[in-house]
């Protein structure tokens, strides 16, 4: 499974490109407006410190023709850039309509496996099942990816599904464990799951024991 930053800050996306692990950034409305940025700008100061990979920015609008222009202004920017687009009857139509201009989609904002299906015959790139949301209101994720795993097993999707909405490091990992090719994560869970206390206890008797060796 691919590891992706879901965040619209360049500090953080820089700090996580620099440590290899980086295949992709998602941004939405709420993290553009949290860093009180102009979108255009904000998606070009990120393509500028990371290379080939993908930059999603969130097209807004509820028709399908308002999704479709703002969808090509932002893929205008660069090639890399990949368009989130709202899981809707006019969500659909606008994916449809970029794919045959060449430019890559993600359906977001994905509750249900029937809106995962729908979403990946549009002829959707990725799709996002938002995890978190599921959880905090009282419905199950697990069952969602258990039979998202199921029907791309079947039928041979070859959409990419994002484990999107991530609040834990437990969740990545039930996300890796059930073939998501992508979970999308923010920053503090990223660096949360590299930590171990063992790890952390381990280093910390290494350099007692060397510097106990002295300079033999
Ligand atoms: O960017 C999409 C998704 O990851 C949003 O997550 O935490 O706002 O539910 P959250």
């Amino acid at each position: 499974m691919k590891l992706f930053i879901d965040s619209a800050n360049v500090r953080e996306i820089k700090e996580i490109w620099s440590m290899g692990i980086l295949a992709g950034v998602t941004t939405n409305p709420t993290l553009i407006a949290k860093e009180g940025v102009n979108i255009e700008k904000r998606l070009q100061e990120i393509l500028s410190v990371t290379e080939g990979i993908p930059v999603n920015g969130e097209a807004m609008g509820r028709e399908a023709a308002e999704l479709v222009a703002h969808g090509k202004k932002l893929a205008a920017i660069d090639q890399r850039i990949v368009i989130k687009v709202p899981m809707t009857a006019e969500g659909l139509k606008a994916i449809r309509e970029m794919k045959a201009e060449g430019i890559r989609t993600n359906a977001t904002l994905i509750f249900t496996a029937t809106q995962c299906l729908a979403a990946a015959r549009a002829g959707a790139s990725y799709i996002s099942p938002f995890l978190g949301r599921l959880e905090d209101n009282s419905r199950s994720y697990i069952s969602l990816l258990e039979e998202c795993r199921q029907i791309w097993q079947s039928h041979g999707l070859t959409t990419e599904i994002i484990a999107a909405s991530i609040r834990r490091r437990s969740q990545v990992a039930e996300a890796a464990a059930r073939g998501c090719h992508i979970a999308t994560i923010p920053y503090p869970v990223l660096l949360n799951m590299l930590l171990d206390p063992l790890t952390e206890a381990g280093i910390k008797r290494f350099e007692e024991d060397w510097a106990a060796l002295g300079s033999v």
